[in-house]
């Protein structure tokens, strides 16, 4: 107790009670902190103080869980995708070194890691787009045979302006729309589109399959027609280009929809040389609304091909029932 004479001393001159007082205090708070400290460690203290009162290991390690497996911000991105197709329709830049790949090329999945704020910034118009209107069709992902697309419209009734081959085609109101600015456009540059065939249900296709296979043989038929609930004709958002046939690729309407048709929201679904990747023979003639949003993305970033963007879309989507992807922000199906 040395220290706490000469400290005594120190005050001397001072009301010598007082100090004593203050010194007193002074220690007190300083043993009753030290106490307090101890505690806050939790049951090794605890244990030291003979086991009395000692907090059990599983209470500790249950308090202790929401602190230390809780994912911090960027912990919780690791376990999404990138583009998230399912709930909240998104696109995070920061992670599409996690996108899968789906049915397109290295090629493409190197653009899109070369400049993915572009990537996402041209994505996300598309995935505020209706769930029907990028549907993957194609050999392996069908429609049901009673799905019928909502809002057909007779062309002749709501474009008489477009040139028909029978009169009776039909499309959905907003690919006929589409339809007809680009009818329009091309008529100005001296080129008439006129339609060929439109929308077919599930029975016109199917019996359209038949025809081709009695006429052709599976073989070759099935290289140029859809069996029936395949074809993208039934989507509404289709339409072929007359005169159908290998000759259309040399006429002046093939050059200027290939040219000009993503600029109206249309693609080209069966381009040449992606035979093996779409399932079906070049077919210069078929071209599918997809909205001007995705015709833009396919052309930045696939290359111009549909399908690689159609089942990249799919891929990327955590919800496989339908074969369609599906978000919440989506329009009407
Ligand atoms: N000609 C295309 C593949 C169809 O039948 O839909
Ligand atoms: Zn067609």
């Amino acid at each position: 107790m040395r220290w706490f004479a000469r400290i005594y001393a120190i005050g001397r001159f001072a009301d010598r009670r007082a100090f004593a007082v203050l010194l007193i205090g002074v220690v007190t708070v300083a043993a009753l902190a030290t106490a307090v400290r101890s505690e806050s460690n939790g049951p090794s203290w605890a244990a030291s103080q003979g086991g009395a009162g000692r907090i059990p290991e599983s209470a500790v390690s249950a308090a202790a869980r929401p602190v230390s497996v809780a994912p911090t911000a960027g912990e919780g991105r690791a376990s999404r995708t990138a583009i998230d197709l399912a709930g909240e329709a998104s696109c995070d830049p920061t992670a599409v070194d996690r996108i899968r790949a789906g049915g397109t090329t290295e090629s493409t999945m190197e653009r899109i890691r070369e400049s993915p704020r572009r990537f996402c910034w041209s994505l996300r118009p598309v995935l505020a787009e209706s769930n029907d209107l990028l549907r993957l069709v194609d050999r392996d992902h069908g429609l049901e045979p009673d799905y019928v697309p909502p809002g057909l419209v007779a062309l002749a009734e709501a474009h008489p302006e477009i040139p028909l081959r029978t009169g009776n085609e039909r499309l959905t109101a907003r690919a006929a729309g589409a339809l007809a600015d680009m009818v329009l456009a091309a008529e100005q540059d001296g080129i008439e589109l006129m339609v060929s065939s439109a929308y077919r249900d599930y029975e016109t296709q199917r019996q359209l399959h038949e025809y081709w296979i009695e006429r052709l043989g599976r073989t070759m038929a099935e290289a140029l027609s859809a069996p029936a609930g395949h074809s993208q004709h039934q989507l509404g958002t289709t339409v072929d280009f007359a005169p159908v046939g290998r000759r259309f690729s040399e006429t002046p309407q093939a050059e200027w929809l290939e040219q000009h048709a993503w600029r109206y929201g249309f693609s080209l679904s069966y381009p040449e040389g992606y035979e093996t990747t779409t399932g079906y023979n070049y077919e210069p003639w078929h071209y599918r609304y997809v909205g001007f949003a995705a015709s833009y993305l396919e052309r930045e970033f696939f290359s111009s091909v549909q399908h690689k963007m159609l089942t990249f879309l799919y891929a990327n989507s955590r919800d496989r029932r339908l074969a369609a992807f599906r978000f919440s922000r989506g329009g009407p199906r």
